[in-house]
């Protein structure tokens, strides 16, 4: 094996072994391991390394490399945190090990976004050793992305000398739109995820004796969940919640087709038994249209078998994917007031917020992408799709409002990478070929 290849390898096996789970306190020593692990290999490099820390929030990497004030400055973002592993009995190879089986990696964060920020130090570390680097680098690794970037703002802030002489941000922290079939991404969906806690009393109670006599927290949760959202017409109920949404203008929608896969290739891809879709927007639905879903429902009685309870409380955990102009602190008031209005008086409840960011829409049409498309084009030997899709990057927005400069969305992983789930995966060609396009990026 070449002797790149192999220190490539022997980086990316490394990283995955942190088990950096940004939402799991118990494994913040791990966040740490990461912020050290990618403070050393920058360093190394030649970087100038800061840390930007806020008690128990997982620390922000900025590492600046100036070559020439008169040069560009290509900003590069990316997240060291990773989504929870469970369930862990369905993954077919470890999951905090690289693993290289049937020509993909597999391995937790291998797509999201580990590798995508092994294929950047790379491409960058090629173009210092073979003394083609002209531009200044400034990377910009957060590591709680998977918790909705809460402090992201604020460290950003503060470095502002250096991030506002950023000429063009990329973010590689989404996938091609096929194998070969190169995506640049013009838009994200915001979310506002919730956690809400039901209290009925002090102790858990017999259903016999109890049933109709006092709410039942799961009753009462399932009741408010499906008076959120139709699941018929897919539309939610709650008042005003549409209000500020911007009509999808005619000529995007006609771009946005050329995009659309067959229902038979969604099925596929996700491994679903059925596709649902709003107003007749079919595979837009989850790319032009706001979404509400469920994440889990903690309470009562879950193990094998019977037991007749009336349990105490009950707590669900539910986001909204808000698109433009939707405002998060708007909806965050909207969905607080229906709660409210929607619950029986004398139960407990609390509404807590944990994270909200607002929707990204960018213009594409500035020399960047432009020779960006060039590239990618040049690289996988296909025309570059441009796109929309229906995940967030909290940090995609927040550099687009305080900086106002270029961003550029695009990735290497494939549809069936298995983000958030069990099995993730990152294809070893597109790997390899992605860290080829950014070295051509970044070198231009
Ligand atoms: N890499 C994803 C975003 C993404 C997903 C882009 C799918 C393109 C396609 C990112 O790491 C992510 O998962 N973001 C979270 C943000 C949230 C926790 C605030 C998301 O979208 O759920
Ligand atoms: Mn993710």
């Amino acid at each position: 094996m070449l002797k790149n290849k192999t220190q490539i390898l022997d980086l990316f096996s490394n990283f995955i072994k942190i088990q950096s789970v940004s939402t799991d306190k118990k494994r913040f020593l791990e966040i740490k391991k990461a912020v050290t692990f990618l403070s050393h290999f920058l360093s190394k490099l030649g970087f100038s390394v800061k840390i930007l820390e806020k008690e128990k929030a997982p620390p922000l990497v900025l590492a600046t490399l100036i070559k020439n004030k008169k040069a560009k400055t290509f900003g590069i973002y990316g997240h060291y945190d990773v989504q929870p592993e469970d369930p862990l009995s369905e993954w077919e190879t470890p999951p905090f090990s690289l693993t290289l089986k049937n020509g993909k990696f597999f391995g937790r964060g291998v797509a999201d976004n580990k590798g995508h920020i092994v294929q950047n130090l790379f491409a960058i570390k090629k173009l210092i050793k073979e003394k083609k680097l002209k531009n200044n680098i400034v990377f910009i690794l957060e590591g709680e992305e998977e918790t909705g970037s809460v402090h992201f703002e604020n460290y950003v802030k503060k470095v502002k000398d250096i991030l506002s002489k950023i000429d063009v941000f990329y973010l590689t922290d989404t996938g091609m739109h096929k194998k070969n079939i190169p995506q640049i991404f013009y838009g994200l969906r915001g979310i506002i995820y919730f956690e809400l806690a039901v209290k009925i009393g002090e102790r858990d109670l017999h259903s016999g004796i109890y049933g109709n006599r006092v709410y039942n927290p799961i009753n009462v949760l399932s009741d408010l969940i499906a008076k959120i959202k139709d699941i018929k017409t897919g539309k939610i109920l709650i008042p005003r919640f549409y209000d500020q949404l911007r009509k999808t203008p005619k000529d995007e929608l006609l771009l946005l087709k050329k995009t659309i896969k067959s229902d038979k290739e969604e099925k596929k891809e996700a491994f679903v038994f059925g596709l649902t879709e709003i107003e007749g927007f079919g595979s837009l639905s989850s790319k032009i249209l706001p979404s509400f879903d469920c994440h889990g429902i903690i309470s009562g009685f879950t193990q094998e078998g019977q037991k007749t309870v009336i349990p105490k409380e009950a707590t669900v955990k539910f986001s909204f994917r808000l698109v433009e102009h939707q405002n998060p602190k708007e909806i965050e008031s909207l969905v607080f007031d229906f709660v409210k209005k929607n619950f029986p008086k004398d139960v407990k409840w609390e509404l807590k917020c944990l994270s909200k960011s607002a929707p990204f829409y960018t213009d594409v049409n500035n020399k960047w992408v432009k020779k960006t498309e060039r590239i990618l084009k040049e690289v996988f030997g296909n025309e570059v799709i441009f796109n929309r899709t229906g995940g967030s990057i909290p940090a995609a927005e927040i550099f687009q409002r305080l900086y106002k400069k270029p961003i550029i969305l695009t990735g290497f992983t494939l549809p069936d990478d298995n983000i958030h789930a069990p099995n993730e995966n990152f294809d070893e060609e597109m790997f390899f070929l992605g860290i080829e396009s950014l070295t051509k990026i970044y070198e231009a």
